[in-house]
């Protein structure tokens, strides 16, 4: 299963002992504010998880964990899973809040997304990033992500942002 890396981080597939970094991650309020559940208990967690851990059994991708290089601690998670609805792969990440501010995520994200089109031969992917969530937005604004389509939720709109393989290879040519 493939590890990669950015200046600053390690990304590595998720595995069943970094639940307790799961457990930290899921449960803050702060980074979970913008999600349908909102804070996770450990068993919730837990089963979070596993569904990552079948999703790279199943699929041979998904969600990583991002280690600082610098102390070796964990700061978040960056990778994908599949939209139910539409069976798409779909970027999710989340930092732990002491970590934010500093482009950590975009650095990840920008090293999830080369993996994706380059090892992983994905086509096209997705991000689902609900209305109030701007420094959500702004990354996928820098990294090139277009909206797609939106849709009303409860509470809330989500915008799906979408890019393509060529969109991609042509977005690089330009810069
Ligand atoms: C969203 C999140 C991952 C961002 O992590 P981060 O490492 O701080 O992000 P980065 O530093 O790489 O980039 C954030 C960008 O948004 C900008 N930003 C941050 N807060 C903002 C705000 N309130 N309004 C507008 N832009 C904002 C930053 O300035 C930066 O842009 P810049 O590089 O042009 O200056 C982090 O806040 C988080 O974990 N949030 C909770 C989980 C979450 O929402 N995940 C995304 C689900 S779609």
């Amino acid at each position: 299963m493939s590890q990669l890396e950015t200046k600053r981080l390690v990304l590595h597939p998720y595995t069943a002992k970094d639940l307790d970094a799961a457990v930290a991650l899921y449960g803050d309020p702060k980074v979970t504010q913008f999600t349908k559940l909102g804070r996770l208990s450990r068993a919730q967690s837990r089963a979070v998880l596993d569904e990552h851990l079948r999703h790279w059994r199943e699929k041979g991708f998904g969600m990583r964990a991002m280690v600082l290089k610098s102390s070796g601690d964990f700061a978040g998670e960056c990778g994908f899973f599949t939209l139910e609805s539409s069976g798409e792969a779909a970027l999710r990440y989340a930092l732990l809040p002491p970590y934010w501010g500093q482009g950590l995520t975009s650095e990840a994200v920008l090293a999830t997304i080369e993996d994706a089109f380059g090892s992983l031969g994905l086509q096209r992917i997705v991000s689902v990033v609900e209305g109030p969530n701007h420094a959500s937005h702004r990354i996928m604004e820098k990294l090139g992500l277009r909206v797609e389509r939106t849709a009303r939720v409860p509470k809330t709109t989500i915008f799906i942002y979408a890019i393509t393989l060529n969109e991609w290879v042509a977005a690089a040519r330009q810069n």
